[in-house]
Parts: structure tokens; sequence; C-alpha cells
């Protein structure tokens, strides 16, 4: 990695420098995580400009999973597409708010990545003006021909290239990997560049957060009860008890686990089996990202994410992801509290 010191370093300064150490590199790579960038101010600039520009509310449709579609996810959903569909470096795209794949049209050349996108997430918090994101990620195409299937978009997240995310919050910052390290930028307004502000990020090994939606309790299973309510109890020699952070915002929980340490989960509950969050869209890309940092990310039934291979666009997993002992230490209870429901069953 390349000693930055105390320049200025903007995003495509650093990227280039990255892709020097990497000889043989095409490049594309490289261009193609300038457009995530410009991507990101884009939609930045439509963010910060939400509560003038009569774009908060509803579009009054839902989306393929289900949802509300606010207006900014459509906008973030459209700028994305109309920066990435021309390029020549994508040969097919997916994003969270399309039921199937996006093709690259007809009369533009066909690259050999695939992006993956959740445009907008965190969307309930739009109107109270509480931190949102966009999440990428990026493989690269598996079949033959020149346009991309949805076979290249159902890849385990193991063989991502690149993954990352942007934070709109009081500043915005993009944080990526491309499996060396995860770097973190800030968008300098007045520059209309993000500069290098976060370099090579480790998360803490340990920490006193824990993040989830305590509201689905009553449906969760057993084990997980049993562990929220374990983490609440006082034991100064495992840090206890935790404090509770949860924005419902999972690129603004994430992130600030991310930096302070802690665990976020959102299991699956009686009414979801599967959690809620999408595998392609949001947890592949965070599991990535976590593992760089020196993190962990589960689905708390015995699996890590990156090793799953999805079946479908908007397959949900179940996630337990963060600072490695509290992944190591929520697996080990869990698994503790399964063996006495099963010996008493
Ligand atoms: P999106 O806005 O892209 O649909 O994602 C919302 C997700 C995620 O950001 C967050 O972690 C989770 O929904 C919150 O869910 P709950 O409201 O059930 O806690
Ligand atoms: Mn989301
Ligand atoms: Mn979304």
């Amino acid at each position: 990695m390349p000693v930055h010191s105390s320049r200025l370093v903007t995003i495509e300064r650093f990227i280039l420098d990255e892709e020097k150490t990497h000889p043989g590199a095409s490049g594309e790579l490289t261009n193609l995580l300038y457009d995530v960038a410009l991507v990101a101010k884009i939609i930045a600039r439509e963010v910060n400009r939400a509560g003038l520009a009569d774009i908060l509310g509803e579009t009054g449709d839902v989306n393929a999973t289900g949802d509300d579609v606010k207006l900014l996810d459509e906008y973030a959903d459209k700028a994305v597409f109309r920066v990435m569909d021309h390029t020549g470096r994508l040969c097919v795209m997916g994003s969270e708010e399309h039921e199937g794949i996006i093709k690259i049209p007809e009369r533009f050349p066909k690259g050999k990545y695939v992006l993956l996108f959740d445009p907008l997430d965190g969307s309930s918090n739009i109107d109270s003006n509480a931190s949102i994101g966009t999440i990428f990620s990026i493989h690269r195409k598996v079949t033959y021909g020149s346009d991309g299937t949805v076979e290249d978009c159902l890849q385990p997240g193991s063989r991502q290239v690149a993954a990352g995310y942007v934070l709109y919050g009081p500043s915005t910052i993009l944080v990526y990997t491309t499996g060396h390290g995860v770097h973190g930028f800030t968008l300098d307004p007045s520059l209309g560049e993000f500069l290098l502000s976060h370099p090579n990020i480790k998360t803490p090994d340990e920490g006193k957060i824990y993040s989830c939606n305590e509201q689905n309790r009553a449906d969760w299973e057993p084990a997980w009860r049993e562990y929220t309510d374990w983490l609440k109890e006082k034991d100064a020699a495992t840090r206890r008890p935790r404090s509770t952070r949860y924005i419902g915002s999972l690129v603004g929980d994430f992130h600030r686990n991310l930096l302070y340490g802690g665990v976020f989960f959102y299991p699956g509950s009686v009414k979801r089996p599967q959690g809620k969050l999408r595998l392609l869209y949001e947890v592949s890309p965070l599991s990535m990202i976590c593992e760089q940092a020196g993190g962990r990310s589960v689905d708390g039934l015995g699996h890590r994410i990156l090793d799953i291979t999805p079946s479908e666009l908007h397959q949900r997993v179940p996630l337990l992801i963060g600072s490695k002992k509290d992944v190591d230490e929520a697996e080990a209870f869990l698994a503790a509290r399964r063996a006495v429901h099963a010996g008493k069953s």
C-alpha cells in the first residue's frame, strides 16, 4: 500500500496508486471505482438538497421486496444507471429496486464487471434527516458471451473484486475495499473531491455496542432473546452491560460499529425466517469490508456470509457482523443455548 503521509490524497490519486501495486491491472476496475465516486457525489448532492427540493415523500410504488419506494430511492437508482450504463465497464447490473437484472442497453459496449447495489439504504430515515447510504458490490463476469446474466450476479461474496458503501451523514464518506484493506474518503463539498480521511481502517477486536431492532425480539428464536438479555446484564469482565445503538440504517449502523467496535445482528424471526437484509445488495458487500477490516460476518447459523452462494437476486440472509471477539462470543453463546434447548425437547 502506498504511503501518503499528511499529503492531501484524492480518491482518484489513491485508486491509481493502488492499481500501480498490481502489475497487469487493465485499469478497468480503477475506472469503475471512479464512476462509483461520481455516483456518490451525484446522490450526495441530491440528499443534501432533499429538504429543499420538494423531493421528500413517497412515489406510491412498492419495490421488488415490497418496501415503499421513496423519491430519493428512485433518484439514486437512476443516478447509478445513468453513470454506469454506457461506460463499457459493466456487462450487467442488479439493484435492490429492480426485480430482475438490469441489462446494459444494446447500443453500448459491454465490459467484464458486474455491479450490484442498494441505491439508497435506510430510506425510512430520509424524512427525519438521519443518515442514509448507498452500498455496492463488484464481481467479475463468469459466463460466456458479452451480455451479463443472472448467473453472473449470483456469485458468493468471497468472489467480490471490490465492495463498499457511501454514508450520507453530517459529512459524506465513501468506504471501499478491493481486497487490500479498507479505506475511507470524506467528500469536501467545496472542492467536490473525496479526500483520503480513513486509511487502512481496522475495526476494534471487541466493542461495547450492540445493534439490533429489539422490536422483533418476541419473534426471535429463544437463543437470540437470551443473548440480548445476557448483553444487558452487569459484568465488567465481559464488558457488560453493553450499549444499544440502532439507527435502522444499515450503512450508518455498520459504519459506526466498524469504527467504534461492537456487533450488529438482524436474525431470522417467525415472521421472517431469513431476516430482512439482502445478501447481494447489502450483506455481502458489508461482509467483505468487515473481514478486510479484521472483523467477522456470519449468519448466526454456522455459516460465513462470504461463503454463501445465492440462489436468487433478492435473497435475504440472517446477519451477525462486527468485531471479531464479539461475533465469536455471540456464536458460542447461541450454540450453547441451542444445545440446552435441544436437550429439553
Ligand atoms: P432499505 O432502506 O435499503 O430498504 O434498507 C433498510 C434496511 C437497513 O438499512 C436497516 O438495517 C434495516 O432495514 C432496518 O430494518 P428494521 O426497520 O426492521 O429495523
Ligand atoms: Mn438497504
Ligand atoms: Mn434501499
